[in-house]
């Protein structure tokens, strides 16, 4: 009914997303806005924890997170792919190998995003289960810093392929083939089960899902054959 009509083309919808999220969905903000011009979306960023205490808090319509607690009362509807890729500087001595043992990785230093982060919870879980100890050089609260040091030649880093998209397709940066990479993981759509979206956030989930397709996960292997150019990077 017109109500219900008007209710959609009005209001507002309050986002949170993860800090690997902002590097796709905001993109696609301006078709929404364009859509619909009466709606405001105010958006928060965070790492998981962050997100998961704003949940429990039910401070905002809808999340972009990865997977919810499983004991939680939410609905988790999955949204996109979020490969997490293992990036090193472009003259690192392991660039150009193939199918790499993880545990050659031993010792190996690596620039850790916060506690709290999905991304470090993901990649210590993986190196925990082989009994590999790699060397956490520093600890950095933010994907773009972490790409910087890792340019810089301080370590390695495990992060969403969303996030260094950019600088490997420049060369900046390459992504080590190592096994077991990329690890999977997705992003979900959550909300609290009882709660009802208004109109606005309906909307903007409608959205969404329909913007999924390019929402999707970069390349999964490392791009051998820019390896096997033997680019040097910046
Ligand atoms: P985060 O996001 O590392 O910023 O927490 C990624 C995730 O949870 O998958």
């Amino acid at each position: 009914d017109i109500a219900a009509l008007q209710g959609i083309e009005k209001g507002s919808v309050r986002l949170a997303i993860l800090t690997t999220v902002k590097y796709v969905v905001p993109k696609l903000l301006g078709s929404f806005a364009a859509a619909h011009p009466g709606i405001e979306v105010a958006m928060v960023v965070g790492n998981r924890d962050a997100l998961l205490q704003r949940l429990a808090a039910n401070q905002d319509d809808l999340y972009i997170l990865g997977q919810p607690p499983q004991e939680w009362d939410v609905v988790s509807e999955p949204f996109a792919d979020n490969p997490l890729v293992l990036v090193a500087p472009p003259d690192h001595p392991l660039a150009r190998e193939r199918a790499i043992d993880p545990r050659r990785l031993e010792g190996e230093p690596f620039i850790l995003r916060e506690p709290g982060s999905g991304t470090r919870a993901t990649m210590q879980r993986f190196f925990d289960a082989l009994g590999v100890r790699v060397r956490a050089r520093l600890e950095v609260g933010s994907n773009e810093a972490i790409k910087q040091t890792v340019a810089g030649g301080l370590g390695l880093a495990v992060l969403s392929a969303h996030t260094v998209a950019a600088e490997l397709a420049l060369g900046e940066l390459v992504q080590l083939d190592v096994q077991g990479f990329p690890l999977l993981r997705q992003w979900h759509v959550v909300y609290p089960r009882g709660k009802r979206l208004s109109p606005a956030a309906a909307a903007f989930k409608d959205w969404l899902y329909a913007h999924r397709g390019q929402a999707s996960a970069p390349a999964r292997r490392p791009p051998a054959a820019r390896r096997a150019r033997g680019r040097s990077g910046a």
